[in-house]
């Protein structure tokens, strides 16, 4: 299958040097629906929202699933190669630094983002996952095999995991998606892989709430500005 462009919004900061917020909607969502929450996080950055390229029964996602959480990884691997592509290229073309691009997933989105940090350990300045589950399940091993020839196609990290990238992860203690123990061993090898995660649970379900967007700006300022 040959990579597709991706729908998006950029709207450019008109900051030299400026960094990207990366903006990631859930099922069912499209590039639109983030940028009210993004204005919250104020000036002086790029923003670059993405529609998702795959449709469930009319509604778009970043990747195919099998079922509720249960995800078509081939699949998730594959659109992870393709929205990397087209934002290195979009870059050259919008005249955004690729290597400072910070990314804000909700859902779904946080999902790929989840999934950008394990492939490409190097290409995020830093992550925001509202409401995230972890997007291989071995993804231990996807580290342990990091530049072997051992993982299915697709699923080698193109860089060692060694930055100490910044990663921000809220999750809901009533969130019926989400199972909390596979969420903290989630944010478990995020840690161990060498991410700096800062992971919060809150009184919330899966909607996101004030309070999720409070921290995460919060945290976005402590390792940004
Ligand atoms: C997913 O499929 O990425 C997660 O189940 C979250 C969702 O989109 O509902």
């Amino acid at each position: 299958m040959e990579f597709q462009r991706l729908k998006y919004i950029y709207e450019p900061s008109g900051v030299a040097a400026a960094k990207t917020l990366l903006l990631l909607h859930g099922t069912g969502g499209d590039e639109t629906d983030l940028i009210p929450l993004a204005r919250q996080f104020g000036k002086g950055f790029n923003i670059l929202s993405l529609r998702g390229n795959v449709s469930e029964g009319g509604m778009p996602r970043f990747f195919k699933r099998l079922g509720m959480g249960v995800f078509d990884e081939r699949d998730l691997a594959f659109r992870t190669h393709e929205m990397v592509a087209f934002i290195r290229e979009l870059a050259t073309k919008e005249g955004f630094d690729a290597g400072k691009i910070i990314a804000l997933g909700y859902s779904n989105g946080a999902n790929i983002a989840g999934s950008t940090l394990l492939l490409y350990p190097d290409f995020l300045a830093g992550a925001i996952l509202y409401r995230p589950m972890q997007p291989f399940k071995d993804a231990e091993a996807l580290q342990k095999n990091h530049g072997s020839a051992n993982m299915s196609d697709g699923l080698i990290a193109d860089t060692p995991y060694n930055r100490h990238v910044p990663v921000f992860m809220s999750n809901g203690a009533a969130d019926p998606t989400i199972n909390p123990a596979a969420t903290k061993a989630y944010a478990a090898i995020l840690t161990n892989a060498g991410f700096a995660v800062e992971d919060h649970t809150l009184q919330a379900g899966h909607n996101l709430t004030q309070q999720d967007v409070q921290l995460s700006v919060d945290w976005f300022k402590r390792n940004f500005e």
